[in-house]
């Protein structure tokens, strides 16, 4: 892959890139709150009836064959160390058979010598992927055709329009005009050529904004809710004076968690394709989400460590998950994941 060189244009979304890959990494960006998982148990099997080498935690989702839904949540681009991290991400999850989701998109469609940065087809032709730019971008100069440009510029096999609106609040350069967005969701959810997935960043969903998404034609709702990392925490630490740094910092226990957030869509759209994501961090995680009504479960931070780390350590991170969530169903007696998605989690 060739090196870019961020034009002098363009060097602001590079600088906030590589910020947030720094911050994520070298900072504690945890929301104050929890994911709301540890309230949900499953009932142990102590007589399973199933082989554990037998369990299949293989899926297909939007016509792509994986091999346990996990998907690589979408993170970055942009930055010769952006590009450097896709590419990991992307090689282990074409070796393990899961889905991934590159960052923002914007700095692409805005500068075209960035494209390659967010190019990982040649290094996973096979996997689920998606493309994403920010909801907000819609009200800001883009619109149809950059949706489908971010499509076409990596193969996509969907679109995420990622909704972000307390990280633009709390930011000094954010961009805050949200009126009148859900009609031009609704256009392009009309008009794409793949479907479209409507994501929070780490704060959820509540049912409303679930039933006007609904309504707009979201394919899917990545209910990214409140319990891992947090993105005003990612802003504090961004912060160029202690005023903006004191507002990020109120927001610490905001959000919807994890699961609340599943269930908020569940209640409002009892079809909608559900990718469950904030704070999942094991494979007990992603298999409580699946039984909530979940197909899909991602992560962020934990992937973003591992490949700033090395590919060995990405791809054992994923077998680590997968294997959680193949014991999980031998011990809850699930042979497959539809038997794992029809168990009943108890309440404490
Ligand atoms: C370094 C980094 C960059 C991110 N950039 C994006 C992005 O461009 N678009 C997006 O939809 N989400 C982005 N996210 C949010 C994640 O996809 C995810 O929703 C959030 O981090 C919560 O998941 P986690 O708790 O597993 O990290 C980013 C997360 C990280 C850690």
């Amino acid at each position: 892959m060739p090196e870019v060189t961020p034009s002098k244009k363009n060097a602001g979304i590079s600088d906030r890139k590589s910020d947030h890959i720094r911050i994520n990494l070298d900072q504690d960006v945890r929301s104050g709150l929890t994911t709301g998982l540890e309230h949900y148990h499953f009932t142990h099997h102590a007589l399973p009836e199933l082989d554990l080498e037998d369990i299949e935690p293989a899926v297909t989702l939007f016509g792509k064959q994986l091999c346990v839904p996990i998907l690589i949540s979408s993170m970055t681009g942009g930055t010769n160390e952006a590009a450097a991290i896709n590419r990991t991400l992307a090689t282990a999850a074409q070796a393990m058979g899961v889905a991934m989701g590159v960052g923002s998109q914007r700095a692409a469609i805005e500068h075209a010598e960035l494209a390659s940065t967010f190019q990982v087809r040649p290094f996973a032709p096979d996997i689920l992927l998606f493309a994403n730019l920010g909801a907000i971008q819609l009200n800001y100069g883009l619109g149809v055709e950059h949706c489908q440009q971010a499509v076409d510029m990596i193969q996509a096999d969907a679109l995420i329009l990622h909704l972000n609106a307390l990280q633009e609040a709390v930011q000094a350069e954010g961009q805050t005009h949200f009126a009148g967005l859900l009609k031009k969701i609704e256009t392009v959810c009309r008009s794409l050529s793949v479907p479209v997935i409507a994501k929070e960043v780490g704060w959820g969903f509540c049912e409303e904004d679930v039933h006007r998404l609904a309504e707009a034609g979201v394919a899917a709702i990545d209910v990214a809710g409140a319990g891992g990392t947090s993105w005003s925490q990612v802003e504090m630490h961004r912060a160029s004076n202690e005023s903006q740094a004191r507002l990020a910092a109120a927001f610490v226990d905001w959000g919807i968690p994890t699961a609340d957030a599943i269930c908020n869509v569940r209640r409002a759209a009892p079809d909608m394709f559900i990718i469950a994501s904030g704070g999942l961090r094991t494979g007990v995680d992603i298999a409580k989400c699946l039984a909530l009504g979940a197909s899909l479960g991602g992560m962020a931070g934990p992937f973003l460590k591992a490949a700033a780390h090395s590919l060995e350590l990405t791809i054992q991170t994923i077998q680590e998950v997968r294997r959680e969530i193949q014991v999980c169903m031998f011990a809850t007696g699930a042979g497959d994941l539809e038997a794992l998605q029809g168990k009943k989690l108890v309440r404490d």
